[in-house]
């Protein structure tokens, strides 16, 4: 147990900062061992703080203060106070220049906050609260500042020396050490400033903007890496673009770094000018990286290129407004890979993720709303909910308004709050004043914790020629107590020949325009009806086209009405759903039977469903592969009242095997079909066949025959590319062919030692691999020269992969849950941001049957029992504990 509880931050308790910071210089000196800071703070007293308190109290961990003065004069040792997060000094001038001197040790932060060296370089991590372990400061986004940074280090060991802004003085100094002067023209929070140091090298190109400004574009790597920049730089250009002609929005200065580093806690961090990247988000080349990789650093690349607009020219108020820039650059960043590849591919992954990641967050115990009441330690609010959830929440908004209007909600929301910290209201404001549209309701997207249920039901008149649906929305347990939110509901009705013309009752006719099919209903209270006019049969409802809102679905669909939605619905996502839903039905029926010990049949249905799938030439074959794959484990899992997970694998594996045998030819085919001969590229085509082909291949490796064995080996041996090299590995390592399995484990291992990240993709295909004896050889995977612990890709590699991997995590005796247990305690101390997130498994211990979820709760109240707990770790597990 940890000796004191930390403390929880409210919402409602927000105050404007007493004083604020109008420059920041800072002058860093970079040494072996001890790094020296000098910062130089202008300060004054808020005006608009009411507070009355002479003394000033700055954030600060983790440094020694050598000295520290006011208007030129050191304090004496009474004048201030100094504590493990704090420094305050008891009395202040209304308007002063403070001056602080303080060591830290760089070389020794394991925690990848503040500054801290990978590899061989130095680089910082602010957002959120990482400023703090850099120097004394109001390491709060309310408090924005023009930042100069100087840099001294060592010329021959350190030759780039980068921060945010433009490169204003530089020079070199006798004893060989070199220095760079950076100023950025933009006020910003501290969350946002950057350094780096080291012995990068980068690759070069330009932007020119919309008004004609030349933008230099670089991107900074290790050497060995320089071959695998130009798809980050493409991404980059395209990003600029795109949101100059979708959001009018244009870059401000003439300069653009992007930094790649080996130890990153998350993806990447949108630092002003001085973009820093998680190498796995960033480096691409087609031997080395798959298609799914090429797809994230596009994705993420322009995500943190987007945040130039929304989260720093426009920043969030405080941390529980993060959802106001994460949120909105989400729903960016989907909208530009929409538009790069497929939009109904990558909505359906989206909402896969959605469905499965974060409803299970939503109904567990640290479910919280996308704008927090609450935390303990902000980095724990970094989330599903708060990313993807927010992102739905604007998607609302951008369908409510349509697209005319959203643009104009946007440009008057960056141009009324362009250079200030603002909050979710302040967002959802700007939407209205530029709308029109009443938005009260909505508000409640913002304040409320839960997935709204929408239980639909549909009734035909044929007498009256009349269909109604009833709609009713609730919440479960922990968010009954809810009001009814605002939920659009896109909707058809699909009759034999097509969709019907929707006639809705009391509703103004349609205007007799040719598309009068689908409709999007205001549903806004707990249950209501709605009345269709000259319906001529019985239809069948495609409801939530384009998951139109973050709800959970409930309609009694018969299994031949989703045979019926699968090959009729023109809605691509309803289409996805549809079959998901065939297949939902088709386990649930097996895990029962599994359960009582009875025989497992596969609904013929699903065969039927697929097969039409692999002969129909005119369906997107990325939709094809999308649909032939089951619901996942983790996904049955969330939706079982007390989940099984042996029962679950038992079952999905069975049905894939049963899949296998009686559709093997038409998988050959597809197989054979889909072999391109072309050169590589990650574009939309050839990403959709090497999809259909490897999903035709891990079919078919189910059926473990020497012809399909061939087929894996020849496919692994003669891959150009890491997709193909992949999925056949993948294949073999989750096949019983133990000879040929090593043999390729220790040839890719052999090939590619030397490249960091595709050896983690070695590590987390055996981490993830659902045969017994998994946990074992996780534990030698961590005794492997190729083991980091204090590397988090590692982690998520080895580690992560193995909580993901549901039968061998939940093995029945525990020792999964044990293994995590022993792992986090480590972690806590190293670095409490991943330790906490490696928890997430565990927290949901409810969601599974008893016995299982006794020892899920045995090792987290055995973390609890440690000494030293961290406020990550503290929060999560107290959380799931108490709930
Ligand atoms: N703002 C970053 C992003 O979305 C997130 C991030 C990067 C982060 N590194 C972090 C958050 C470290 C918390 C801690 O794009
Ligand atoms: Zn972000």
């Amino acid at each position: 147990m940890r000796d004191s509880q930390p403390k929880t931050i409210f919402l409602k308790d927000y105050q404007v900062p007493e004083f604020l910071i109008d420059h920041s210089d800072l002058h860093f000196t970079l040494a072996a061992e001890e790094t020296t800071v000098r910062s130089r703070l202008s300060m004054r007293r808020n005006a608009e703080s009411t507070v009355q308190d002479a003394s000033l109290v700055l954030h600060g961990q983790d440094m020694r203060l050598q000295s520290v003065s006011v208007d030129g004069l050191a304090l004496a040792p009474e004048a201030y106070k100094v504590d493990e997060e704090t420094l305050t000094l008891f009395t202040v001038p209304d308007k002063f220049t403070l001056e602080c001197v303080t060591e830290i040790k760089p070389q020794q932060n394991t925690s990848l906050e503040g500054l801290y060296r990978s590899s061989k370089m130095y680089c910082t991590q602010c957002e959120a609260e990482g400023f703090r372990k850099i120097t004394y400061y109001l390491d709060r986004p309310d408090v924005m500042s023009l930042f100069t940074t100087t840099i001294v280090a060592d010329k021959t060991s350190y030759p780039v020396l980068l921060s945010n802004g433009n490169n204003v003085a530089s020079g070199e100094n006798s004893d060989g050490s070199h220095w760079v002067t950076w100023e950025d023209p933009f006020k910003k929070p501290a969350y946002l400033f950057a350094l780096v140091a080291g012995d990068l090298a980068f690759i070069e190109d330009s932007f020119t903007t919309c008004s004609g400004k030349d933008v230099t574009l670089r991107i900074f790597v290790e050497a060995k890496d320089l071959d695998k920049c130009d798809h980050a730089m493409q991404s980059l250009k395209r990003s600029m673009l795109w949101d100059e002609e979708t959001f009018g929005r244009e870059y401000d200065l003439s300069i653009f770094n992007i930094v790649a580093v080996d130890d990153f806690n998350m993806g990447a961090m949108e630092n002003k000018s001085l973009n820093i990247f998680n190498t796995s988000c960033v480096l691409a080349k087609p031997e080395t990286t798959t298609d799914a990789t090429f797809q994230r650093v596009e994705a993420i690349v322009a995500h943190e290129y987007f945040h130039n607009w929304s989260g720093n020219r426009v920043t969030c108020r405080d941390w529980f407004q993060l959802s106001l820039k994460e949120g909105f650059t989400v729903y960016r960043d989907a909208e530009f890979s929409s538009e790069m590849g497929s939009r109904t591919v990558k909505r359906v992954e989206d909402v896969n993720f959605l469905r499965t990641v974060q409803f299970a967050e939503d109904g567990g115990p640290m479910a919280h709303p996308i704008r927090p009441e609450s935390f303990m330690e902000i980095s724990n609010f970094y989330t599903v909910t708060v990313y993807e959830k927010g992102a739905e929440i604007v998607r609302m908004i951008a369908h409510l308004l349509g697209d005319a209007l959203f643009r104009k909600g946007s440009d008057l929301y960056f141009d009324r709050h362009d250079g200030q910290a603002v909050t979710c209201e302040d967002f959802v404001k700007a939407m209205e004043d530029a709308s029109g549209k009443d938005l009260s309701q909505f508000r409640c997207w913002y304040s409320q914790a839960g997935t709204p249920q929408l239980h639909v039901t549909g009734e035909y008149s044929a007498e009256h020629s009349r269909y109604t649906l009833t709609v009713k929305q609730y919440y479960k347990a922990a968010q009954q107590h809810n009001q009814p939110v605002h939920i659009p509901l896109a909707m058809a009705l699909l009759g034999e020949a097509g969709a019907l013309r929707l006639q809705l009752q009391g509703a103004a006719p349609n205007p007799d325009t040719a598309d009068n099919t689908e409709l999007v209903l205001d549903v806004t209270e707990a249950e209501q009806q709605f009345v269709f006019e000259n319906i001529p049969e019985q239809p069948v409802p495609s409801l939530l086209r384009g998951f139109s809102a973050p709800v959970q679905l409930q309609f009694a669909y018969s299994r031949d009405e989703l045979m019926f939605l699968v090959s009729n619905d023109s809605d691509g996502f309803c289409r996805w759903d549809a079959c998901q839903q065939l297949g939902v039905l088709a386990l649930k029926d097996m895990i029962a039977a599994h359960q009582a010990g009875e025989d497992m049949q596969l609904d013929h249905r699903l065969i039927t469903a697929y097969e039409h799938l692999l002969t129909d030439e005119s369906l997107d074959k990325s939709m094809v592969a999308l649909m032939l794959s089951l619901p996942s484990e983790a996904y049955m899992a969330s939706i079982m009242e007390k989940a099984d997970v042996q029962a679950i694998h038992v079952a999905r594996m069975t049905a894939r095997v049963e899949i296998a045998e009686q559709l093997q030819e038409l998988l050959w085919d597809s197989y054979n079909a889909n072999v391109l001969t072309v050169a590589y590229q990650a574009d939309e085509q050839q990403i959709a066949a090497r999809s259909l082909k490897n999903t035709a291949l891990h079919y078919l490796m189910l059926l473990e025959n020497e012809q399909v064995l061939n087929l894996c080996l020849t496919q692994y041996q003669q891959a150009q590319n890491m997709t193909d090299s992949m999925a056949a590995l993948a294949a073999l390592v989750n096949s019983s062919f133990e000879q040929q399995k090593q043999n390729a484990l220790a040839d890719f291992y052999q090939r590619w030692q030397a490249e960091a990240l595709v050896v983690n993709q070695w590590l987390s295909v055996q981490a993830g691999c659902y045969l017994a004896g998994t946990l074992d050889r996780v534990q030698a995977l961590m005794a492997h020269q190729a083991f980091d612990i204090k590397n988090p890709n590692k982690v998520r590699s080895v580690i992560g992969a193995f909580t993901a991997n549901a039968v061998n995590f939940h093995q029945t005796d525990g020792s999964g849950y044990q293994f995590l247990a022993d792992q986090i305690i480590i972690l806590n101390t190293l670095n409490p941001q991943i330790a906490a997130r490696l928890l997430g498994p565990l927290t949901k211990w409810k969601q599974y049957k008893n016995d299982s979820a006794a020892l899920m709760r045995d090792a987290l109240q055995r973390i609890m029992g440690e000494e030293k707990l961290s406020k990550d770790v503290y929060e999560v597990v107290s959380k799931s504990l108490q709930a």
